[in-house]
């Protein structure tokens, strides 16, 4: 079965052909990030525009590069929640219409739960029950995934994501957008110990804060007395967000007895976090998987990955089938049956 998937929820606009949920035929990624670098962050409406233009050009590419045409498509999936909801209206339109013009089933995919599913793409075996890491620009959550589509929430963020935090980091220390890549880069060369950045703990949970981190970074970065090569000042942010991601993360699986965690989502690519994790879970004896870089960043690989299990377990949904611009993971909206 070969499904069409179409990611455009925040500065990508992507396109991809999977066959039975796990092997890519192609992953075409039209990066917006040239446009938006001007700004230091993704300025909504320039993305839904761009959108826009790129969106047939890179299905056409996708198809072309997977040596097939819409005739071979077995099904649409298209990421419809949670997202920019300009940038998610285009990507499930121009779905809509392939789905209705071609009388193809079309299924919409939660965006955290593609980021889950960029897992399977690379290791294409599922094993539930297993507790999984999202990090990324939007997000940072620990799920404890059951089986396909099962997911118990164990803990987000309650101010900024993972993401959100390098890349504000990063404008304040003058790189460039987006911020996350750029520091991992730094960091290898820098001591991570320069400076103890706060790691906030939420009480006695789970849950993440990483606005005291980002502001703590700031009035270092920003005070003229610290004079401190970058690539230190990038190791010592990375190391604090790391070690409270690891930390809950292997908490989470204590919780569950799991002897497994996925990581998911753009923050995933992160070297450390992945080393470290690694290495934390493997003393512990827990198998610790990740999906390489470019299926950790916005893809519309996991979309289609994602599509397939979840066309398989709930069917496909009919044209009323909405883009959702908040909805947590594991939860239909609230006016859809
Ligand atoms: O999942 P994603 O592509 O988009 C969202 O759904 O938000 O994640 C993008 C985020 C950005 O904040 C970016 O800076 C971060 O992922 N990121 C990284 C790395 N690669 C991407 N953060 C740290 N280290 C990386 N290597
Ligand atoms: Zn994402």
């Amino acid at each position: 079965m070969k499904i069409l998937g179409i990611e455009t929820s925040c500065d990508e606009t992507s396109a991809a052909v999977v066959e039975n949920g796990v092997h890519i035929l192609s992953n075409v990624v039209a990066s917006q990030v040239d446009l938006h670098q001007k700004y230091g962050g993704v300025v909504p409406e320039v993305a839904s525009r761009k959108h826009v233009e790129l969106l047939i050009p890179t299905v056409k590419e996708a198809l072309e590069q997977a040596n097939c045409t819409l005739d071979d498509i077995d099904a649409v999936a298209v990421i419809n929640r949670p997202g920019l909801i300009g940038s998610l209206i285009v990507g499930v339109a121009g779905a809509k219409a392939i789905a209705l013009a071609r009388g193809l089933p079309l299924v919409g995919v939660h965006h955290l739960e593609a980021h889950i599913y960029a897992n399977f793409l690379a290791f294409p075996d599922p094993r539930f029950p297993f507790v999984c890491l999202i990090v990324s620009g939007g997000h940072s959550d620990i799920v404890y995934a059951t089986d396909h589509g099962e997911y118990e929430m164990m803990a987000r963020t309650r101010d900024d994501a993972a993401g959100e935090c390098f890349d504000k980091c990063a404008r304040v220390m003058g790189l460039d957008y987006p911020g996350g890549p750029i520091i991992d880069r730094l960091a290898r060369a820098g001591n991570p110990g320069a400076v103890h950045f706060p790691r906030a703990k939420v009480g006695d949970g789970l849950d993440f804060s990483f606005s005291g981190l980002k502001t703590a970074v700031i009035r270092f970065v920003q005070d003229p007395e610290n004079r401190m090569p970058l690539r230190d000042v990038a190791a010592s942010l990375q190391e604090a967000v790391v070690d409270v991601l690891v930390e809950n993360t292997l908490r989470a699986a204590e919780i569950k007895r799991a002897d497994r965690i996925v990581l998911a989502g753009g923050v995933a690519a992160n070297s450390r976090l992945r080393a470290e994790m690694e290495k934390c879970g493997s003393k512990r004896g827990i198998d610790v998987k990740y999906p390489p870089p470019d299926l950790c960043t916005d893809n519309a690989a996991m979309a289609a990955g994602a599509g397939r299990f979840r066309l398989a377990k709930f069917g496909p949904d009919d044209l009323t089938m909405d883009a959702y611009a908040t909805e947590p993971l594991g939860q239909a909206p609230v006016d859809r049956p």
